[in-house]
């Protein structure tokens, strides 16, 4: 049967019509025709390149690698012409599409074709190859239904940017990541590499960079297990390795070498570039610190310096010079500084900053590079050449493009991947409010606040990888995949092919692959949630559950036997009702009945229903800041995480059904309190205690009610311990308010779960 359907701007069907096959290709190609006859890939058929044409020749070894790896499908290289059907790459200076990113791809009953004019072009041909060419499930031969794509980037900075500061990643997750990004069509790794918290690239001329820079004694490790130091750097042998890596994958890598602020870690190395005279830790907390470099023409030409070594590094248009959160306690307090103000006719701290950053500015121009940074680049004035990166929100892009920069949108939270992606009770460490993989399919680069013309300023679009909460290379797949999709989506599809439902279509494609490179994406989007009306189910002993997932996608399937759930289990329609005690297990399936998600499960009796777990429990009216951390550095796994709030150490229990309710439990996690919230710090609300290292109160319906129990926090012992005494006989549903008073100059105290108990169970505090 022959079709000829256009794919173009109408919504993409994973199903190519006529076919049978799947056409699950991310990003979406800008355009799509199904028309002819499909072509069998097996392994007797030959990826072919021009002899004398050595980027093709890499370019198709690395598709059979690919297939071989992720489809087990092991297909020969061989040199043009082809003697009969084959995998075609050839660059081809008549191509149909004059883009440099761009290329043709043609499958015919004579194989596939992929054409483009450049190099980039053809990988990125060779990668909508490998995915046609990889389709869910099964190895062996694999049918290619009768595609004819045009394809090239919307944008021209598909970015990602990884925080390696915070902390560290070695070179070989560093290419996982890169891997990753090629298989996307990103093209842009801004590698964040100088922070308060490490110095990660050696600098030949400065030694104490890393040798002192790059390590730190973070506070909090594991009772029993003596601090020791966390760090790491890259060699420059490294650094030529991972930007050679990622140029063979046509991906650029930006250097970011953070200034005027998060420069501790550099001041700890050489106080002399710091402002104080003083020589500070590298330093073990999150949050801003204070630590700025002077505005001496010596720490100029240091850092100038640097950047010599920097560019000879990395060969990138762009050298990033950070320009963020730098919080100007300690100029305005330097008689130094304010003098060398005067001497410059400046009139603020703000000027100071842009004179300082015009300095990087001026040089790296000199060197035929040109700066990018942060927003907080345009307060002082900055010159037409620079780039802005817009994270405080889209204003900064706003105001940039407007005044004539070139701009690239990485705004918080929406394309932060510190973000959590859901609030499931198993999502790992990250910020909230959470941003779901729709959210992130969602964000629209262009700000609609643009004219036409502004629009042209717009270079792309990146997702930031902050890694304060991301202790293993783990935790950073977890919140990177994948969102990295809507990401390549966004960034490279025309808005008017971008479709959410057809892009969740294509996805399960894409999940197989991670699984065949051993990625820990996060299921988050697609995971069963199972609800109950917890008062209603304790009062009557039977509960309705409601099933969902984020994404409301695939059928949901459940069993209440223990069993796992399969095809065969029953399908999901509407609530359904279970005694107590029950266990509900419940998993979202794709049309061919594959897992979207692992199955979940939820224990359905009094004392789970009486158990709230860390994100279960609100915030105390005030202070809406939310993260949920682990206990670092010794997390090496994703669980368990505590949810905490650093400015108000208070949780809400809601709605807490109280009749037979006699003693409470709380299973606590003692955290270093290492976050420095420099302006902010006047926003931390302080309680009373009643001894030296306070005590957990729990009050009656609101933070200033009846006190019902109080509960001491012990002086020392492991960092995770259980709270539990008797509560004040109540009847009825009732709000709790748990409030830890312990001084905030002390530990953090987060709540790993708080469960309320018959009264027989009110016995002391248990390690
Ligand atoms: C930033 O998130 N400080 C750029």
């Amino acid at each position: 049967m022959r079709t000829v359907v256009c794919l173009a701007l109408a919504g993409f069907a994973a199903l190519a019509h006529g076919t049978g096959a799947t056409v699950d290709v991310i990003p979406m190609p800008a355009q799509v025709t199904v028309a002819g006859d499909a072509f069998t890939v097996s392994a007797q058929t030959p990826i072919v390149v021009d002899a004398d044409d050595v980027a093709a020749r890499r370019t198709a070894d690395y598709l059979a690698a690919l297939t071989a790896r992720t489809r087990h499908l092991s297909l020969q290289v061989t040199n043009g012409p082809a003697q009969g059907p084959a995998i075609v790459l050839k660059r081809d200076a008549q191509a149909p599409v004059s883009h440099a990113e761009g290329y043709a791809l043609d499958v015919t009953s004579q194989g596939i074709r992929v054409v483009a004019r450049e190099e980039a072009g053809l990988f990125y041909g060779a990668i909508t190859a490998w995915q046609l060419l990889s389709p869910a499930h099964g190895s062996g031969d694999v049918q290619v239904p009768a595609v004819h794509i045009r394809d090239e980037p919307r944008f021209a900075w598909r970015g990602l940017m990884l925080d390696s500061a915070r902390h560290f990643q070695t070179t070989a997750e560093v290419r996982t990541i890169i891997d990753q990004m090629a298989q996307h069509k990103l093209n842009v790794l801004h590698w964040h590499l100088t922070d308060d918290q490490g110095w990660r690239i050696e600098i030949k001329r400065y030694p104490e960079l890393t040798r002192i820079g790059a390590w730190r004694t973070p506070p909090g490790a594991a009772e029993g297990v003596p601090a020791t130091r966390y760090g790491g750097f890259y060699t420059q042998d490294d650094i030529r390795a991972i930007v050679a890596y990622a140029a063979d994958r046509h991906i650029v890598v930006v250097p970011e070498i953070d200034m005027p602020g998060h420069a501790q870690a550099a001041v700890a190395s050489y106080p002399e570039l710091g402002v104080t005279g003083k020589r500070p830790p590298v330093s073990p907390d999150w949050g801003v610190n204070p630590y700025l470099y002077n505005v001496d023409d010596a720490t100029v030409h240091f850092l100038q310096n640097v950047l010599d070594e920097v560019m000879a590094l990395f060969p990138s248009t762009y050298i990033h010079v950070g320009g963020d959160e730098a919080v100007k306690d300690q100029w305005k307090a330097s008689a130094a500084v304010q003098a060398r103000m005067r001497a410059l006719g400046l009139k603020s701290e703000n000027a100071m900053q842009s004179w300082f950053i015009g300095q990087m500015g001026q040089y790296l121009n000199a060197h035929g590079r040109r700066l990018i940074g942060w927003d907080e680049i345009l307060e002082g004035g900055l010159p037409a050449s620079a780039t802005v990166m817009s994270w405080r929100g889209t204003q900064g892009a706003i105001a940039a493009a407007k005044q004539g920069h070139d701009v690239v949108l990485s705004p918080a939270p929406q394309l932060y991947l510190d973000q959590m992606q859901s609030d499931r009770a198993d999502e790992t460490t990250g910020r909230l409010p959470s941003m779901s993989l729709e959210s992130y399919y969602a964000f629209e680069a262009v700000p609609k606040q643009l004219s036409a013309a502004q629009a042209q300023h717009v270079l792309g679009m990146q997702a930031n990888m902050w890694t304060e909460h991301m202790p293993t290379i783990r935790h950073v797949e977890h919140a990177v995949f994948p969102r990295m999709d809507a990401l390549a989506e966004s960034a490279w599809t025309p808005v008017a092919s971008r479709d959410w439902h057809g892009f969740l279509d294509r996805l399960p494609t894409q999940l197989a692959h991670y699984r065949a490179q051993d990625i820990g994406y996060a299921d988050s989007a697609f995971a069963a949630t199972i609800e109950v009306d917890r008062n209603a189910a304790i009062a009557s002993g039977r509960a309705s559950v409601t099933l969902s997932n984020q994404a409301k996608t695939g059928s949901l399937h459940y069993t209440t036997d223990g069993s796992l759930p399969t095809a065969s289990s029953p399908l999901y329609i509407t609530p359904f009702s279970v005694s107590l005690p029950t266990t509900v297990k419940a998993v979202a399936l794709g049309p061919d009945g594959t897992q979207l998600a692992a199955p979940r499960e939820r224990v359905l009796d009094v004392a789970s229903l009486n158990t709230r777990s860390t994100g279960e429990l609100e915030n105390c009216p005030g202070s809406d800041f939310r993260l949920r951390v682990q206990p670092t550095p010794d997390a090496t796994t994703l669980a368990p995480t505590y949810l905490i709030n650093v400015f108000d150490n208070c949780r809400l229990y809601r709605t807490a059904k109280l009749d037979g309710v006699g003693a409470i439990r709380v299973d606590t996690v003692r955290l270093p309190r290492n976050y420095q919230l420099a302006h902010d710090q006047k926003l931390v609300v302080a309680h009373k205690a009643g001894t030296l290292q306070g005590e957990l109160v729990v009050h009656l319906d609101s933070c200033k009610g009846r006190v019902l129990a109080t509960l001491p926090l012990p002086k020392d012992g492991p960092a995770t311990f259980s709270l539990q005494g008797a509560l004040a006989r109540q009847a009825g549903v009732h709000d709790l308010c748990l409030v830890f008073t312990s001084p905030i100059s002390g530990p953090l105290y987060g709540i790993g779960a708080a469960a309320l108990l018959p009264a027989a169970d009110s016995a002391g505090t248990k390690r």
